[in-house]
């Protein structure tokens, strides 16, 4: 029995979507901890695409549990959306469940979350346009509506009439926006509150029983480290927390139940949305990893802006979560390159800087102190051992296994689960504990 956290050690799109379908194979339980339908994931069966924003992608194992925890926000209109095409394609929807606690994304905050960023100007985060923020800043402000509300009529009824005749006020007045129509709203999110009250439950003690009975459960993060509301690179942020100590929180497992918390990273580094990124690159090569990689929002279908794998942010990420291992994805998306480039550290006016720094406005200021390392020039799309790796390639994996202190347990080297070399089975792979005096187990691959 495991109880792993999956979480994303960049700015999210790290590809946690195929490390956690992967893990997801081992596991009973997937549950999602935080976040709302900024997050997406590409699935392909059956030759047919589409897109889940909430629920887990272990849904696709007839026999997993899929619950979208407490610490999540919940559009109900998407995640009906995501229902019925499930359905359609014969995926069984049974194994779903949702907490009862979990907040709910109303019209709102959707219309808040644009218009805000609107009236920012240059000043935008760069959201995804989901009414995230809104939703967790009613969280907050304790006038939130929660699925448990969704599922009394009659005091959702009160509830909505107080709030949206208050919202109104804030899209009218601040926002120059027309108001809502309350009775509605209340009509609207009636009718999605009987299509989910079959799958609405007190999930922590579903997830504590899950821990009696010796379950295997992955907890499945969205978006990234540098997101975190409290750790990342506020205000460019998100309005959750990523990190692993999301986790608990966000499920209502405590964290003496928690096994392994394991990190993906790419082998280089995207951000959407705006904020400093020191190793961004502007030119051909930030080109060329956008198109090998095809970095576009899965959620908004922007661009992702792209640069060098940045050790600084590694370090911090590993720090923060508590990584037992690290799963690099995205290789492949380098092998063209006839160098590569790493940042090792931070220039802050003249001064080295190791520690990734608090205050975005230092972050704008730091330079990447680069080593540059030769490409390998030949395609390892196919390689499934670390033998079949070039030489350059294990390097380059050395050497930031080495920056990080951090095991790599998983190379990632195209999209298809089988374009992957696991080095160690990173569920029940050695822990923390039993780690190598030098710090690092022997079987992962390491400095
Ligand atoms: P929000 O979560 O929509 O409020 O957006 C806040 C910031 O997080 C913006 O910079 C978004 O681009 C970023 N963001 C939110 N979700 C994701 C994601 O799933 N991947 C990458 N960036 C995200």
């Amino acid at each position: 029995m495991a109880n792993v956290i999956v979480i994303g050690a960049q700015w999210g799109d790290e590809g946690k979507g195929k490390i956690t379908d992967l893990l997801s194979r081992s596991a009973n339980v997937v549950v999602r901890y935080q976040g709302g339908v900024n997050a997406g994931h590409t699935i392909v069966v059956n030759n047919q695409t589409f897109i889940l924003h909430l629920i887990p992608s272990g849904i696709l194992y007839p026999d997993t549990e899929c619950i979208i925890g407490c610490g999540t926000v919940i559009d109900p209109q998407i995640l009906i959306e995501e229902l019925d095409q499930l359905e359609k394609l014969n995926i069984s929807t049974r194994n779903l469940l949702i907490s009862e606690t979990a907040h709910v994304t109303m019209p709102y905050h959707r219309l808040i979350d644009s218009a805000s960023e609107e009236r920012r100007g240059n000043q935008k985060i760069g959201t995804t346009g989901r009414g995230i923020g809104p939703t967790y800043a009613d969280k907050s402000e304790r006038i939130g509506i929660r699925m448990l509300d969704l599922m009394d009529p009659i005091g959702l009824r009160e509830q909505l009439e107080w709030t949206i005749n208050y919202k109104n006020v804030i899209l009218e007045k601040l926002y120059n926006l027309p108001p809502l129509n309350t009775q509605e709203v209340i009509e609207q999110y009636l009718g999605y509150a009987e299509r989910l009250r079959p799958y609405v439950v007190d999930t922590s003690l579903k997830i504590y029983d899950a821990v009696l009975r010796r379950r295997n459960i992955l907890f499945e993060g969205a978006q990234g480290t540098l997101l975190d509301l409290d750790h990342g690179t506020y205000p460019y942020v998100t309005s959750s927390n990523p990190v692993a100590g999301g986790a608990c929180v966000g499920t209502g497992l405590g964290p003496t139940m928690i096994d392994r918390v394991i990190g993906v990273s790419k082998a280089y580094t995207t951000r959407v949305g705006e904020g400093p990124f020191p190793t961004e690159l502007d030119g051909k090569v930030g080109e060329l990893l956008c198109d090998r990689g095809a970095e576009f929002g899965t959620t908004t279908g922007r661009k992702r802006r792209c640069g060098w794998f940045d050790a600084v942010i590694g370090r911090y990420a590993a720090r923060i979560n508590g990584m037992d291992c690290v799963a690099i994805t995205k290789l492949d998306v380098l092998d063209e390159l006839e160098e590569i480039k790493v940042c090792v550290a931070y220039e802050i006016d003249g001064e080295r800087c190791d520690n990734f720094p608090s205050s975005a406005r230092q972050f704008a200021r730091c330079r990447p102190i680069y080593k540059t390392m030769p490409g390998w020039q030949v395609s390892t799309s196919d390689c499934r051992t670390l033998e079949d790796l070039p030489v350059a390639a294990l390097d380059y994996l050395k050497f930031l296994a080495e920056l990080i202190q951090v095991p790599i347990a998983i190379v990632s080297l195209g999209a298809s689960r089988d374009q992957t070399i696991i080095v160690e089975d990173p569920i029940h792979g050695p822990k923390r504990g039993l780690l190598h005096p030098s710090g690092t187990p022997t079987t992962l691959l390491s400095a």
